[in-house]
């Protein structure tokens, strides 16, 4: 059985997450490679034990070290390019967490870099590996819907809405590269463009509801990112909806649901039951509510990676451990098993939408054709 290297470059919220993935793997089911998280670097001074018993002095150790296969990047999005660029041109595989980079053009260009040098690559575009996410897909495609005659994403979150919460890397343009148009946007625009087809245009809107916060000086500083946006997408087959997203919703718990209309009805799927979908029959007028079977060679493909039952994790970890097996066993294998990863080249397409709505909210949300990766 090979085993897998990797090396993790950023031990915070997503790095752990990716640890604990590896570390699960084995316990979730049978696969054929094993994966050892060999070094973790983390910039933070003191190291919770897992990092400590890995531990790299720097990024440079694990991106030139010869036994390590796959380098797994879990950093502020501004050192993304960087070190991504790096871990290419050192020729490894590499799995880098959304955004990859700060902007569409560093993103491109990473994606061309990898195409050159033929390494493998994926991102944290988690949500092709979710299992209504795939089966949603196919019944598109089928013409379940008839003519698709609009749709409604949201992800509407509640983290930034205390004004008292520190101003951090996230909060700050030239570390985040924008908000949650950004954030949690580049996750829905490419799950649209994904289930429904390519987007022509956009129109988008955002705004900044706490416009300081509290430093690391203690004194306030401007909040330079949106906290909210809004946009219109229209698509290539005519159809157009919208996507919003927020981090200042005052709602009891997270939303993140898909609202699909079409001639013949319309589906809903709520991210949080990763495998139940909502079908309402137009011409019969029946809804029904039932656990999906993604049926595609990556659907099913995805599903038999989701861990589920007693196994489950919750939908962020098990998208991620699905998402994560899928590299694995890609890099084991030394090839792409299937168009639908989120590669480099994806995730560019769903950042050059991003930036295309922030292009379009800086010219007060004037419509804004959009073309390709860059
Ligand atoms: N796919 C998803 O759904 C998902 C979810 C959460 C976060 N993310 C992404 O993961 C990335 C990290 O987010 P997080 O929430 O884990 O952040 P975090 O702040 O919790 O952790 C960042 C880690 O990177 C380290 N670090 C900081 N600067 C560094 C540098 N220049 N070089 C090397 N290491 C550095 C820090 O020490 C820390 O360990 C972001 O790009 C974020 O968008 C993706």
């Amino acid at each position: 059985m090979k085993t897998i290297h990797t090396g993790l470059i950023g031990f915070g919220r997503i790095g752990r997450v990716h640890a604990l993935v590896g570390e699960a793997l084995p316990l979730v089911a049978e696969f054929p490679f094993a994966v050892d998280t060999r070094l973790v670097y983390t910039a933070e001074s003191s190291l919770p034990s897992y990092a400590a018993a890995r531990h790299a002095s720097t990024p440079q150790a694990i991106i030139q070290d010869g036994d390590i296969h796959i380098v797994d990047i879990c950093t502020p999005n501004d050192s993304h390019y960087p070190l991504g660029k790096e871990a290419i041109a050192a020729g490894k595989a590499v799995y880098i967490e959304k955004p990859p980079a700060l902007n569409a053009a560093q993103a491109a260009e990473l994606a061309r870099l990898a195409r050159e040098k033929s390494v493998l690559s994926q991102t944290g575009l988690n949500y092709r590996f979710l299992p209504g996410v795939n089966a949603l897909r196919e019944e598109i495609s089928k013409g379940t819907l008839g003519r698709i005659t609009g749709f409604t994403v949201r992800a509407l979150h509640s983290g930034y809405l205390n004004p008292s919460r520190p101003i951090g890397w996230n909060l700050k343009q030239e570390t985040s590269g924008g908000g949650p148009l950004l954030d949690l946007g580049i996750h829905l625009m490419d799950t649209v463009r994904y289930i429904l087809g390519e987007v022509k245009g956009v129109q988008a809107q955002m705004g900044t509801e706490i416009k300081e916060r509290p430093g690391s000086a203690g004194a306030s500083e401007p909040v330079d990112v949106e906290d909210w946006g809004r946009a219109v997408l229209w698509l290539e087959n005519g159809a157009s909806g919208t996507v919003e997203v927020t981090r200042v919703a005052s709602l009891l718990e997270e939303v993140t649901t898909f609202e699909i209309s079409g001639t013949k009805g319309s589906f809903f799927y709520d991210i949080h039951d990763p495998w139940i979908l909502q079908h309402h029959s137009w011409e019969t007028g029946v809804t029904r509510r039932y656990r999906c079977k993604p049926e595609s060679g990556f659907g099913r493909h995805a599903a038999a990676l989701y861990p589920s039952g007693a196994l489950s994790m919750g939908w962020l970890i098990d998208s991620q451990f699905a998402c994560l097996a899928n590299f694995y066993g890609d890099v084991a294998e030394g090839r792409k098993s299937y168009a639908e990863t989120p590669d480099l080249s994806v995730a560019a397409r769903a950042q050059k939408l991003v930036q295309d709505c922030y292009d379009s909210a800086g010219r007060g949300g004037a419509y804004t054709p959009c073309k390709g990766e860059q």
